[in-house]
């Protein structure tokens, strides 16, 4: 891990240290009746895995060969990219700076935990708006370079053209995974927020001239003004790094917000059948905020008819949020078959308390 590489001219430090699994999901497969195999993002190293994790090869290979010393990067206390870039900064040495929205908790919980853990220095800036969570995080850099810090901001959730190419390779890494085990996909179903994972495996399949359809659920409403037209920029960014050739237009990007509910992190219908589905047939956590939604989307998709199969999940990881006391609890009320369990002791036989 931490070895710098140069692929296409791009610096990139390998984070993960192994490829993540490819494996199908039989279980599931059965219950919905159309085959569904994993790409499992959320099995790695640095800082628990995750789809960031990938990007900040890429982002943070080009920091290093900057010379920067300090990143700085902003997100909902829940995020999984500032947590990620946090344990990114650790691993390679360098001081990190979160900027966090959302109302602030009271303790160090789910992933805010980890941040703290990881060293970095948080700012906690309460339930303002994805546009002045931005403006404050520029305030926050320009006072660390007044300091001579030399600061290198990644923007929210990573989402850059040069992040992106990391999963323009990852469309053709799961493509290879999949064929070995003599099989292929015919859609890809994934959690899509800041876009660059959305962007990134659209160009991976332009590149490798494949017709797989890629749908991007959206978890996370308001992070631009023009959704599809971002995450268009996105991915012709990466390709003017990595592939100039390669042309992605705007019918390319497929994203559905029917599964959002009311915004970032508020409850679905879907959700906790999805969390439960998920858990007890196959053992995969996914999450609340994000990785649940994408999976309800997949299992509403595939119960009306709307999915064709091979489908690959794309586990973007991000099951940190599950350890949120908040979150926790709600899992725990709205899934019904844990509504059951007895959390307190059983009273002892013949009706005394036991001590
Ligand atoms: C677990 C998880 N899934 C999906 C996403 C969305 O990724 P992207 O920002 O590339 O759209 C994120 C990032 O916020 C995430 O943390």
């Amino acid at each position: 891990m931490g070895t710098t590489t140069r692929g296409q001219d791009l610096p990139r430090i390998d984070l993960r240290g192994f490829t993540s699994p490819l494996h199908p999901l039989r279980r599931l497969s059965e219950e919905l009746g159309v085959e569904v195999w994993c790409k499992r993002d959320d099995v790695g190293s640095v800082g628990l895995a995750g789809n960031k994790v990938r990007k900040l090869e890429m982002e943070l290979g080009h920091a290093l060969a900057l010379g920067a010393t300090h990143i700085v990067t902003e997100g909902s206390r829940h995020s999984n990219a500032t947590r990620a870039a946090a344990a990114a900064a650790a691993a390679l040495g360098l001081r990190c700076t979160l900027v966090l929205c959302h109302d602030e908790p009271t303790e160090p919980v789910g992933n805010l935990l980890l941040d703290g853990l990881f060293g970095a220095d948080l700012r906690l800036v309460g339930d303002v708006s994805w546009v002045e969570l931005a403006e404050v995080t520029a305030g926050v850099v320009r006072d660390l370079e007044g300091a001579s810090e030399r600061v290198y901001r990644l923007p929210i959730g990573s989402a850059t053209g040069r992040g992106a190419t990391s999963f323009a390779r990852a469309f053709a890494e799961a493509e290879e995974q999949i064929r070995a085990q003599g099989a292929d996909f015919a859609t890809i179903v994934h959690a899509s927020s800041a876009g660059s994972t959305h962007a990134g495996l659209v160009l991976g399949r332009a590149i490798r001239r494949r017709s797989t359809r890629i749908v991007g659920v959206v978890v996370a409403g308001e992070v631009y003004d023009d959704v599809p037209g971002n995450y268009l920029r996105l991915a012709r960014e990466a390709a003017a790094f990595i592939s100039p050739e390669t042309s992605v237009g705007a019918s390319d990007i497929e994203l559905t917000e029917a599964y959002l509910g009311q915004g970032y992190g508020q409850p679905t219908p879907g959700v906790p059948e999805a969390i439960d589905l998920m858990a007890r047939l196959e053992g995969i956590v996914v999450d609340p905020v994000y990785t649940a939604k994408a999976a309800a989307a997949l299992i509403d998709l595939a119960r009306t008819g709307q999915l064709q199969g091979p489908v690959l999940f794309w586990h973007t990881g991000g099951y940190h949020a599950m350890f949120d006391p908040a979150l926790a609890a709600r899992v725990w009320s709205e899934v019904p078959r844990l509504r059951g369990i007895r959390l307190t002791p059983a009273p002892a036989p013949g009706g005394s308390t036991r001590s």
